[in-house]
């Protein structure tokens, strides 16, 4: 069936106060649930509860077994007379078959919940939507030796022993919440403890809890969350609420992590570091996952979201909010950097495909399909340019309103959108769009020069493309900031100014310019938009070289880079001297960073240049940017071997400098190795058996798997060997074969696919090489369709198990409009025999039919 925003309707029954009683057991857990149920204005529909998967051994009304409920598709529906009723069921649940990982389930022998976005409809009877607010006690009972820690939202109230080898523990969550952020764990795990003193003096206990083993990994989230308090107090004046803050990290879960009041449930991959096992990668999103489901406490659960429509409204305001904290950690022009790449990797391609949808969608079937890159992280675009548009200042005056004026409610984005108007003093009525429209809005900026006259005037004009049931689209306030530099001094010619783009097309004149101005448009990304324009390749070196803002620093190169990987790719031959002299002039400029230059001189990925054609030819864009990547490496062989020395370091430390150096140093030596170097493999080797930290390890070992020297399969060999107890790192050496570039890597993944510490069951170890085989362009779109084949096969075989993050896998294969006749008509085969599979889960359906049509 598929679900409406337009059809939404306030819920007809409240729920100010439940009861759970658990009786906990990975066989057959035992659930009483004791609802306070009030009427919702007047009307006589019956009390309507989602379930799913159980029926109900008991179901009592103000203390009396009834039995004139009954079953309507998965609700339970009970009729009651009166105004206020309180509702009592009874159910079972078998948590350790459960592995779907959503509701109670079993990970590690210990039991944990995930219930965003419905799964608490798994563990009971419940209306199971964001808008029922209730305020949640939870006694547990469980085996006092297996499960030694109970853990429930909110503050511990008590506990004790029974004298039959059980014990519980009742916790009590004083703030209304909506279903989806219950959580419980009942577990044999240790606690790494601090405390951290709130700005009005309240002290908080915190407990990151992991098994004993992993005890020495967690001080790096313990202190990313402390950070994360202390500048959620001081940026935008949020406080812990609580007495009480815990993480657990689990090895089996569908995502990231999960916000749950007081209760954060965590992959345990965003939780476990140190630096013999952790990648300068992994420790950020640490960091920056701890501070995301750490702002959700107000963002998202003092404030939640009225119905799913509205997911945004919590997911890109939180993602916002995590990018703004990590930036300040260490260097934002690199964060900013990072950021777009992602967004160009994910988010683009999504909204110029068939899964497109807006920020603010009108439909779906399964809304575990729209934790999307386009809610997430274009909603987080539409955050930063909001903020733009107000000032720092406004902005802050706005949030403050958000959050004073819906505190304990669930809300819309629309009531989001009006703060920002009423403090910012601004009209956002055509901005709104953003929230309506899907696909990613094209720019076009032309600029000319009269020589004489001194004046220079710039064109702009936007399209935004059609995309799924939205065929015309209407123009956007796009905020973008603009600067002109002169060709002949390098110098300024304007400020930086924000342009509004609000009209279909628009002309700026710029006065008193005397020497020919090259662009820079949309500096610091400042609207998530593609710029078309027709600056030469000598305007791009030129403003990868004296742009001022390094995000247009960077970009110019990027384009530049990109204008030749297309030539390349279309044509069969390039010409690598421009991009080759603008990578020499960077690594050699003043005052740069070395993490900015190890971002300016990587290549665009072979993705994102198949994303620019009408049609994707893997190979060609294969051999033209190896092509590139050897040129670059040959023509500059002692400017790398140089770096590769100089970016050497001591013993291990974790900061921004020194990870930008290991990151210099890894970018060197994977030039080195493009360059055909005959000690290349023997250098990255010695790099990976004398690497005192996983990221100098991986780096080399990513060097080496897409070789084809002895050295390959010894570093392959001896990371297994080094590994093998530690999941993990494990599935590092599963994804880094996956995204292999060498020609067998297709034969290599499926043999992978049987190899003994492969599975299905968890999430992370099918991503590492189902997910990373899709994102490997070349060899995924294998010309006889064997890629194709392969993931569709491993696709039906995990939504037997686990729909949700099948689903989530399932969108490379959505790219067949882009290819050949061949190859899309091999996709398409794919996609129609996962749609023709008997007791397919509506998860992959509705992906797989959206990606067919
Ligand atoms: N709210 C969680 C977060 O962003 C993610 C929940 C994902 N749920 C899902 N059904 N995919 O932090
Ligand atoms: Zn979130």
């Amino acid at each position: 069936a598929v679900i409406r925003r337009e059809d939404y309707c306030p819920p007809a029954w409240a729920v100010p106060d439940i009861t759970l009683d658990f009786r906990l057991d990975p066989a057959e857990t035992r659930v009483r649930a004791t609802l306070s149920v009030t009427r919702n204005g007047a009307h006589d529909e019956p009390l309507r509860l989602d379930g799913a998967g159980q029926t109900p051994v008991s179901v009592t009304v103000d203390g009396a077994v009834v039995d004139d409920w009954r079953i309507e598709g998965e609700q339970l529906v009970v009729p009651l007379p009166g105004d206020a009723h309180i509702v009592e069921t009874e159910v079972v649940i078998a948590p350790d078959r459960n592995t779907q990982l959503m509701g109670l389930y079993a990970s590690g022998g210990n039991l944990c919940t995930q219930c965003e976005a419905e799964g608490f409809r798994r563990i009971t009877f419940f209306p199971d939507r964001p808008d029922v607010l209730s305020v949640y006690r939870v006694r547990m009972t469980a085996d006092a030796r297996r499960f030694p820690v109970l853990l429930a939202n909110g503050d511990p109230v008590a506990k004790g022993t029974n004298d039959d080898g059980t014990h519980w523990a009742e916790w009590h969550d004083p703030y209304p919440k909506p279903s989806y952020l219950f959580a419980l764990v009942a577990g044999d795990l240790a606690v790494n403890r601090s405390t951290f003193t709130t700005m009005s003096g309240r002290e908080v206990e915190l407990g990151i809890w992991v098994r004993a083993a992993d005890l020495a990994k967690t001080d790096h989230a313990l202190h990313a969350l402390k950070l994360s308090m202390a500048w959620d107090e001081r940026i935008y004046g949020r406080e812990y609420d609580l007495d009480v803050f815990n993480i657990v990290a689990v090895d089996d879960f569908n995502f990231g992590a999960m916000e749950n009041k007081g209760l954060n449930i965590f992959n345990s991959r965003y939780i476990l570091a140190d630096p013999d096992t952790a990648t300068d990668y992994d420790y950020d999103a640490i960091a920056a996952v701890v501070a995301h489901e750490y702002f959700h406490n107000w963002s998202g659960n003092r404030i939640t979201c009225r119905d799913w429509f509205q997911l945004s409204l919590k997911e890109g305001f939180t993602v916002y909010r995590d990018q703004c904290f990590s930036a300040d950690q260490g260097s934002a022009a690199v964060k900013r950097i990072e950021e777009v790449r992602g967004l160009r990797a994910s988010q683009f391609p999504e909204d110029s495909g068939p899964l497109a949808h807006p920020v603010r969608p009108e439909s779906y079937i399964e809304i575990s399909n729209f934790y999307t890159a386009t809610i997430y992280n274009k909603g987080a675009e539409l955050i930063r340019m909001m903020a733009t548009i107000l000032d720092p200042a406004k902005f802050r005056a706005a949030t403050d309103l958000y959050f004073s004026r819906f505190d304990g409610t669930a809300a819309t984005c629309e009531d989001f959108v009006a703060c920002m108007e009423e403090a910012g003093g601004v009209d956002l009525r055509q901005f709104r769009l953003w929230y309506s429209q899907a696909g990613t809005p094209r720019v076009s900026a032309g600029l000319s020069h009269e020589p004489g006259g001194g004046r220079a005037v710039l064109r702009l004009a936007q399209h935004v493309p059609p995309s799924p049931g939205q065929p015309v689209k209407q123009p956007m306030v796009l905020p973008l900031k603009v600067r002109l530099f002169g060709a002949e001094t390098g110098r300024p010619l304007t400020d930086e100014q924000l342009i509004l783009l609000d009209q279909a097309a628009e002309t700026i004149t710029f006065e008193a310019v005397t020497e020919r101005p090259v662009l820079s448009i949309n500096r610091g990304f400042s609207a998530p938009v593609v710029i078309e324009s027709d600056r030469s390749a000598a305007d791009l070196a030129f403003l990868s070289a004296h742009d001022d803002d390094p995000f247009a620093r960077y970009e110019a190169m990027q384009q530049l880079m990109l204008d030749t990987l297309v030539a390349g790719t279309i044509n069969g031959e390039m010409n690598a001297q421009a991009v080759i002299d603008a990578v020499a002039r960077t690594l050699a400029a003043e005052g740069l960073e070395p993490a900015f230059l190890a971002e300016a001189v990587l290549l665009p990925s072979e993705n994102f240049i198949g994303d620019q054609l009408a049609m994707v030819d893997p190979d060609a864009i294969h051999a033209a940017r190896e092509s590139l990547r050897r040129q670059i490496g040959q023509a500059l062989t002692p400017v790398w071997r140089r770096l590769y020395g100089e970016m050497a370091q001591g013993a291990y430390v974790y900061s921004p400098d020194a990870k930008g150096r290991r990151r210099l140093r890894s970018v060197a030596l994977g030039y080195i190795a493009a360059s055909g170097a005959e000690d290349a493999a023997a250098l990255a080797l010695a790099q990976f058996d004398a690497a005192d930290n996983m990221t100098d390890r991986q780096a080399a070992l990513t060097t080496l798997v897409s070789s084809d020297a002895p050295e390959r399969d010894i570093a392959l060999e001896r990371f297994h060997a080094r590994y093998a107890d530690n999941a993990l790192v494990l599935d590092k050496w599963f994804q880094t074969q996956a995204l292999s570039s060498r020609d067998d890597t297709g034969a290599v993944v499926a043999t992978l696919a049987e190899h003994p510490t492969f599975t299905l069951a968890n999430p992370n170890r099918a991503r590492a090489l189902i997910g990373a085989f899709g994102m490997n362009q070349r060899a995924f779109n294998a010309a006889n369709g064997s890629g194709y084949r392969f993931l569709a096969d491993q696709l039906i075989a995990l939504d037997r198990l686990n729909p949700q993050t099948a689903a989530k896998l399932l969108p490379p294969l959505g790219r067949w409009r882009r290819f050949d006749g061949n190859r899309a008509q091999l996709m398409r085969a794919e996609l129609a025999r996962i749609v023709a599979t008997p007791g397919l889960s509506k998860d992959l359906f509705e992906q797989a039919s959206k990606s067919l049509d």
